[in-house]
């Protein structure tokens, strides 16, 4: 029947003839790991929901990049977490200067050189007392927020990661990425930094963040969580696929340098289009929640551990994302060298 025809299964027949036709690649220097690093612990602190991933002390931490610099990964992203009794309502250890992911990027930028870029995750979930992305203040003219008369205030809070963009840059990241969803956060920041004089850092927007579920388990390792109401007054709502094209062009015209879909897996779609779309790298964020589905089904047999992440990672280089953040970063990278 299949004589004479296009046949599928010739280009599949041996091992060689498939590395040699992939159309997606994946390397090491594709992926970035979130790394979390906690003030006023003396060991490592495991994270419930993410076995394997773990709270660092700044000293783990540096191991650990070490090692994903020698796994050739591409990047770290950094979150901190202050100290017990440090959280306050404007979130004022993500910007001073003795705060622990600002001492934590000036250890790794001078331990690491180049090897790694160091992105800073900008926002102020994880250093607010309240636990919202952005300051709060009474509700006004009929706004119904974040439950109770408390809505994240736009405005203000950029004033604030205008200060934190310049104290990240001061400490040494390499890329500042804005993930708190304001409207006009690029603008603010690029407007910080060059003001500062950092005027060469690139600023990575996460401009198409959905308020999803699967932050789940990241809210355990950041203790980021909101105390009341939910995010879903900044964050997109998942029924969206065109918003996330007017958020992409938005940070573009504000000067973002490349952007970034979050979660990955759920949303490939609007990795796709946002890919075919525009033209700076575009990166994709495999949240906690899809390691952690992974991880839980490989812990029961239910899955193959290893051709589960490979095949997710895959997946979302093959959507049209460049650049993959994620929690596998340097397990994967030496499975792919
Ligand atoms: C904070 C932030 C979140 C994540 C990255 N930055 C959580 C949130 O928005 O609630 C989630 C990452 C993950 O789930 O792995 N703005």
């Amino acid at each position: 029947m299949t004589r004479g025809f296009a046949r599928g299964r010739r280009l599949r027949s041996t091992p060689a003839l498939r590395r040699l036709t992939a159309q997606t690649r994946l390397a090491p220097a594709d992926l970035v790991l979130p790394v979390f690093v906690k003030e006023g612990i003396d060991e490592p602190v495991p994270i419930g929901s993410m076995p394997g991933v773990v709270q660092h002390t700044t000293d783990s931490l540096r191991k650990a990049a070490h090692e994903a610099a020698e796994a050739g990964v591409g990047g770290l992203i950094l979150f901190g977490i202050p100290g017990e009794g440090k959280k306050d309502a404007s979130g004022s250890q993500a910007d001073a200067a003795d705060g622990v992911v600002n001492v934590a990027l000036q250890q790794l930028s001078a331990d690491l050189d180049d090897e790694l870029v160091l992105v800073a995750d900008l926002c102020l979930c994880e250093y607010t007392d309240h636990g919202h992305c952005g300051l709060v203040t009474p509700a006004r003219g009929g706004v119904r927020g974040q439950g109770g008369e408390l809505v994240v205030d736009n405005d203000p809070t950029l004033d604030r990661y205008a200060s934190v963009a310049v104290a990240q840059a001061q400490a040494g990241a390499h890329v500042i990425a804005p993930s708190g969803m304001m409207d006009g956060q690029v603008a603010a920041i690029r407007a910080g930094l060059d003001g500062a004089g950092y005027t060469e850092t690139p600023v990575l927007a996460y401009a198409a963040k959905y308020a999803s579920g699967f932050y789940g388990p990241f809210r355990e390792a950041a203790e980021g969580a909101p105390r009341f109401g939910d995010r879903s007054t900044y964050q997109m709502d998942p029924p969206n696929a065109d918003e996330a094209l007017r958020e992409v062009a938005q940070d573009l015209a504000e000067g973002a340098d490349a952007v970034m879909v979050k979660p990955a897996l759920p949303y490939l779609d609007v990795v796709a289009r946002v890919a075919d779309a525009v033209h700076v790298p575009v990166a994709a964020y495999q949240v906690s929640g899809e390691y952690a589905m992974v991880e839980a089904a490989a812990a029961r047999g239910w899955v193959d551990r290893r051709r589960a992440v490979l095949e997710t990672l895959t997946a979302i280089r093959r959507a049209g994302a460049g650049t993959v953040l994620t929690y596998w970063a340097v397990e994967a990278a030496r499975w792919l060298r």
